[in-house]
C-alpha cells in the first residue's frame, strides 16, 4: 500500500519555524541523530519537520517503522505540477517526513534538487501552513560538492549542527564544513551551533572532539555514546526515542533536544589550516601511542 501523503487545510499562519541543518560524513550518524532529535523536540510538545536532502531519501525512515516514502523530485519527474503535500508524509507522533531525492544516480546536481524541493514547499506556504516550530534538514556530505552547501548557502537554515566522531576522517569532514560556513558566514549564510560527538566509546575519544572543538572555536552539544539500543531500535524500523524511550540513550538524545532547543547564538567556526590539522593529527596520534603504552594516562572518567 502507498505510504498516505497529507491534505491541505485551512489552518492560520504564524512565525516562521527555527530551521536547523545537521552536517557530518558519509556514515557518521547524521539520519539516526537527527531522527532521534525531531522526535525528542516532538515529544517536548513541537511541530516538526524532517526534511531529508540525500539522494539516497533514507533519512526519515526510522520515524516511519522503517518504510520509504517518494521523493519531491521523483514527484516532479512524474509530472509537472505537484501538490506539495503529496510529498509530506507524517511519522512518529506526528512528525512531517519529506525526502528532496536526487537525480538519477551519475546525472546531475544533488544540490539543485535540494532547491527545487525547499522551494515547492516555501512556494505553497508548508511551514506557515503546518504552522511549524522546526524544520530539521539531514544533509549529505562533506560540502565537497558545492550542492550541499546549498541549506547554507542559500540562507535556508540558521543554525549548522555537525556530527563527528573523534575518527580523523569524520573530524576533516567537519573542519571542510567550518570552512564552508566561514565563506559564507558574511553573506548572510548559516551559522554554527556546535558539534554533536557521535559513536563515543572510549574516553580518549571524547578528549580529541573536545581538542578539536577548542581548536576551531566551537562547542559540544552533546556526546552520544555508541549504543546497541541504537541498533536495535534501527534494526525494528524506529528511533530509540520511540523504540526504547526509558533507555539511557534516548534520555541523552533527549538532552540533546533541550540543548539545541535552548541554543540562540549560533558563530562563525575558525578551521584549521591544512598544515594545522596536519600537526594537531600527528600530536593525538604521539598521545594515543602514550597512552596505549601506559606512558600516558587516560584522565577521563568512562562515557
Ligand atoms: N550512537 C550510535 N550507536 C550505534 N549505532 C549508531 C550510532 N549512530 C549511528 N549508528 C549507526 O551507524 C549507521 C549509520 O548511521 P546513519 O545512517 O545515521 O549515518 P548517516 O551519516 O546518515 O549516513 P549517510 O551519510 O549514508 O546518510 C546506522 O546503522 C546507525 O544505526
Ligand atoms: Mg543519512
Amino acid at each position: 500500500m502507498p505510504p498516505s501523503s497529507i491534505q491541505a487545510n485551512q489552518s492560520s499562519t504564524r512565525s516562521q519555524p527555527r530551521q536547523i541543518a545537521i552536517y557530518g560524513k558519509g556514515g557518521i550518524g547524521k539520519s539516526t541523530t537527527t531522527s532521534n532529535l525531531s522526535a525528542a523536540l516532538s515529544d517536548l510538545g513541537y511541530k516538526v519537520m524532517q526534511f531529508g536532502c540525500d539522494p539516497k531519501a533514507d533519512s526519515t525512515n526510522t520515524l516511519r517503522d522503517g518504510s520509504y516514502i517518494p521523493t519531491v523530485l521523483d514527484l516532479l519527474r512524474e509530472k509537472k505540477k505537484v501538490d506539495a503535500h503529496e510529498a509530506i508524509f507524517q511519522g512518529y507522533n506526528g512528525i512531517y517526513c519529506v525526502e528532496a531525492g536526487g537525480p538519477a544516480p551519475g546525472v546531475g546536481c544533488a544540490g539543485r534538487g535540494i532547491i527545487t524541493a525547499v522551494q515547492l514547499l516555501k512556494q505553497q506556504n508548508i511551514f506557515e501552513e503546518l504552522e511549524l516550530d522546526y524544520v530539521i534538514y539531514d544533509v549529505l556530505g562533506d560540502v565537497v560538492c558545492g550542492g550541499f552547501a546549498v541549506p547554507i548557502r542559500e540562507g535556508i537554515a540558521q543554525h549548522v549542527f555537525t556530527v563527528t566522531s573523534a575518527d580523523f576522517m569524520a573530524i576533516y569532514a567537519a573542519n571542510n564544513l567550518f570552512k564552508g560556513i566561514q565563506r559564507y558566514s558574511n553573506a548572510g549564510g548559516a551559522l554554527l551551533g556546535g558539534v554533536i560527538a557521535n559513536s563515543m566509546s572510549h574516553p580518549y575519544q571524547r578528549e580529541i572532539v573536545d581538542d578539536f572543538v577548542a581548536h576551531t572555536h566551537t562547542q559540544v552539544m552533546q556526546y552520544v555514546p555508541r549504543s546497541i539500543t541504537v541498533t536495535q531500535s534501527e534494526l525494528s524500523g524506529k528511533t530509540t526515542i520511540e523504540a526504547s524511550p526509558q533507555s539511557e540513550q534516548a534520555e541523552i538524545y533527549r538532552e540533546l533536544a533541550r540543548r539545541v532547543d535552548a541554543h540562540t547564538e549560533s558563530a562563525t567556526p575558525e578551521p584549521l589550516e591544512p598544515g594545522e590539522l596536519k600537526d594537531w593529527a600527528s600530536k593525538w596520534a604521539d598521545t594515543l601511542v602514550a597512552i596505549e603504552s601506559g606512558e600516558v594516562r587516560d584522565e577521563k572518567a568512562g562515557i
